[in-house]
């Protein structure tokens, strides 16, 4: 018998230990739902048909919900595991880069070679954007946030790529996702250039992705820049551990106005909204400043109190995920990049970096955050590896959309292929008050 054969049968054996139904008890009725077994992951019980004997499902906040079946990535919350089509996000970290990692979650594999220069070239021939569009941003005030500019502007793509686009034709959704994955790092540095009043700088093809977009942040027509390949590649790195990760609340706000079948661009537009908030991408901007405000070891124990107090609404940010109940495997990463970053910066002294280790030393041994099993995430280092290498705090978001612009995509790409796709239109528990009649406005 050959190994693959063995294999075969043992995994034939153990799934069919595995249960196939689910009997719910309501009253004297018996209601069988199927149990379904993803590739890796929990079972899941498919409620669909619930509705049908006159019952809703109740989970605010997706805590015990499926949204949707997925290839793309995969998160083991208890074990700290992170894959990307089945890859760990520390071997993609340390051994791919951001184009790669941009393919394979667009075309399911990693590219050779050839594949990747070709996939380079594509994203490089959409990297301007209409002129027209540029003009869009002397509508904002002058000291706008660029998270708000980037919430309009991409948006506003979907004005310049509306008529000319059939969703349901796979190559003009792939064109969707390659101008996506080209434009959002010029708007990304004219948000930043504008918010600064500088003048927008057009995209060099002949530098890397990454170093593209440092150029556009930093260059201006006046002096020679010349990008730095520590930078570029610590930079590419973060775009890496923030392209995609699994069902979360942009993502979600992604799929969800696209299943109603409206513009891509206009969808993005809805991601980069939900991810602008502190629980979700605004973290790391928000654990920057806190740590700012924190400024030395000896505040640390104020600081921790205020978010062990339940009166208090302080949290620390940074910390807690609602799918890690173990260390973000992201934050491994970004913790080891930080050092290696400061490191070949030549930064010895560094009193942030200082706090926050001190902070993560403090809270891991710390039984109110043990007990809830909150750990760092991927935001906790972020903003000062960001910090060191000159990208200022109000553009750490935009970093985590222009990264997280991959991610998106592949998924509304995903769930516009996925036959079994409807319009997202969840039920709701009314507890308002019951029909009644409108009293003619002399009796109100
Ligand atoms: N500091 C102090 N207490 C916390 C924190 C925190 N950062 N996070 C959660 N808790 C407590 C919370 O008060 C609650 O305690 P209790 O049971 O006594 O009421 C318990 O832990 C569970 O919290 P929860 O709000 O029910 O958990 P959640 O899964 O709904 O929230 C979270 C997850 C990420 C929104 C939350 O941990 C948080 O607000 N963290 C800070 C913001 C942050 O760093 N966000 C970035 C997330 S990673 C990047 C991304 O993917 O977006």
């Amino acid at each position: 018998m050959t190994e693959d054969v063995k294999k075969q049968e043992t995994a034939d054996a153990s799934s069919d230990k595995k249960l196939k139904t689910a009997v719910l008890t309501i009253g004297d009725q018996q209601i069988e739902l199927p149990i379904l077994y993803g590739t890796e992951g929990n079972p899941v019980i498919d409620i669909r048909a619930l509705g049908k004997h006159g019952y809703f499902t109740y989970d605010p906040g997706f805590l015990a919900t499926a949204s949707c079946q997925s290839k793309i990535t995969f998160i083991d919350g208890a074990k700290g595991v992170l894959l990307h089509r089945g890859y760990p996000i520390y071997e993609l970290a340390m051994q791919t880069s951001y184009m790669e990692v941009c393919y394979l979650l667009l075309h399911k594999e990693l590219p050779n070679r050839e594949q990747l220069s070709e996939f380079t070239n594509q994203v490089r021939r959409h990297t301007m954007v209409h002129e027209q569009l540029s003009k869009m941003f002397l509508a904002y005030r002058r000291d706008s946030h660029p998270m708000a500019i980037m919430c309009g502007i991409a948006g506003a793509l979907s004005a310049f790529y509306h008529t000319n686009i059939n969703i349901n034709d796979p190559k003009d959704r792939e064109s969707v996702a390659i101008r996506l994955i080209a434009k959002m790092p010029t708007l990304a540095a004219m948000s930043y250039k504008y918010s600064i009043g500088q003048p927008f700088m057009y995209p060099k093809n002949n530098l890397s992705y990454t170093g593209n977009f440092l150029y556009m942040m930093f260059a201006n027509p006046c002096e020679e820049y010349v990008v730095n390949p520590v930078i570029e590649k610590a930079l590419d790195r973060i775009f890496i551990l923030h392209a995609d990760h699994e069902q979360n609340a942009s993502t979600s706000c992604v799929r969800f106005a696209g299943t109603t079948g409206a513009n891509p661009f206009a969808c993005i537009a809805a991601g980069i909204a939900a991810l602008w908030g502190p629980a979700h991408g605004g973290a790391n901007e928000a654990c920057l400043r806190m740590l700012e405000n924190i400024g030395s070891i000896d505040r640390i124990p104020e600081f921790i109190a205020r978010a062990k107090d339940p009166k208090d609404p302080f949290r620390l940010m940074g910390f807690g995920h609602r799918v890690y109940k173990n260390y973000d495997p992201r934050a491994v990463v970004m913790k080891e990049t930080c050092h290696e970053v400061l490191e070949e910066l030549h930064i010895q002294n560094h009193p942030i970096l200082d706090v926050a280790m001190e902070l993560e030393r403090i809270a891991l041994s710390d039984p109110y955050f043990i007990e809830r099993k909150l750990y760092p995430n991927v935001d906790f280092y972020s903003g000062i590896i960001l910090n060191a290498i000159g990208i200022p705090t109000s553009m750490f978001t935009v970093i985590f959309a222009l990264a997280r612009t991959i991610g998106w995509i592949t998924n509304w790409i995903e769930m516009q292929e996925d036959p079994s796709s409807k319009i997202g239109r969840p039920r709701q528990l009314y507890v308002g008050v019951p029909k009644r009649e409108v009293p003619p406005i002399y009796r109100r």
